[in-house]
């Protein structure tokens, strides 16, 4: 069996600069990757048991409503109610469009199961993945709010709730698609110097932290950073794990799905 995660960034899916305004056409494209690379492997039993965990960011939902309200101020319950629902709408969305193209997804809300502890999320119920993916389903997952034992509310990101199943599920490949595709030595849209970072280890990544940290702006720095560093930390743990950071188009994806994609590769 060949497991892989894959997750739509928020960034990616939706267009930040507009409150809970998603990009349709974005996740559909994406939807039909997955759709062929699920009948293409079956019909050329290569690999007839290619295994997918969806998972998505909120971006202009999720983002929004959380600053909007307050998020993680002590005791805003309305902030946290707010700030779930807005993400779930964006799951919807995901949901009916992978629906309308035959993607059997199943989804799966984070929040009802996941805890966290000074913002590191310590409990997910891996269960009914586990169960949905044995039915040829695809298991689909978001960003969301969570209880955190100490702090009141914290999130659980799709990045955190990835890591944590990494080692209950343990996948061959992880692939993250962005708004970008990959992973740059500073922010592309801002800064024509930026350069594509193709490849990183944990060796190399000591003198990628310090470009990837100075130059991104505030709301990337958290994202990219955050994501590096987990990613980095799994393939030293699991040195067969590949990760993949590409852009969120249906070929990069379909290619992802299969081999070697254009992008940053991530691994031991
Ligand atoms: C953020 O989730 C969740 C909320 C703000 C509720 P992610 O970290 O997975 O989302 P993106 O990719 O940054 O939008």
């Amino acid at each position: 069996m060949s497991l892989v995660f894959l997750k739509l960034g928020g960034s990616a899916i939706t267009d930040k600069t507009r409150q809970a305004t998603a990009k349709p056409d974005v996740i559909r494209d994406a939807a039909r990757a997955i759709f062929s690379a699920r009948e293409h492997f079956a019909g050329e039993m290569k690999n007839p048991e290619l295994k997918i965990l969806l998972g998505h960011g909120s971006g202009s939902f999720g983002h929004f409503t959380a600053k909007k309200f307050g998020y993680g101020e002590k005791e805003n319950w309305r902030a946290y109610a707010e700030t779930g629902a807005s993400a779930q709408r964006l799951n919807r969305l995901v949901t009916d469009i992978f629906l309308e193209e035959n993607v059997p997804v199943v989804s799966i809300q984070p929040s009802a199961s996941a805890r966290t502890r000074d913002g590191e999320l310590y409990a997910f119920d891996s269960t009914n993945i586990q169960t949905a993916l044995g039915h040829e389903l695809v298991p689909l997952i978001y960003g969301d709010v969570a209880f955190d034992d100490t702090r009141g509310m914290a999130i659980a990101s799709t990045d955190a709730l990835f890591a944590y199943l990494a080692p209950i599920l343990k996948p061959s490949r992880i692939i993250y698609t962005t708004a970008v595709n990959g992973i740059y030595t500073a922010d592309p849209n801002k800064n024509p110097d930026a350069q594509l970072i193709r490849e990183i280890t944990p060796q190399s990544f000591e003198q990628i932290r310090a470009h990837v940290g100075e130059a991104h702006g505030v709301d990337v720095t958290g994202g990219m950073l955050d994501k590096l560093e987990r990613s980095v930390r799994l393939v030293e743990t699991f040195p067969r794990l590949d990760i993949f950071v590409i852009a969120a188009q249906g070929a990069q994806i379909t290619s992802a799905l299969a081999s070697f994609p254009n992008g940053t590769h991530i691994h031991s």
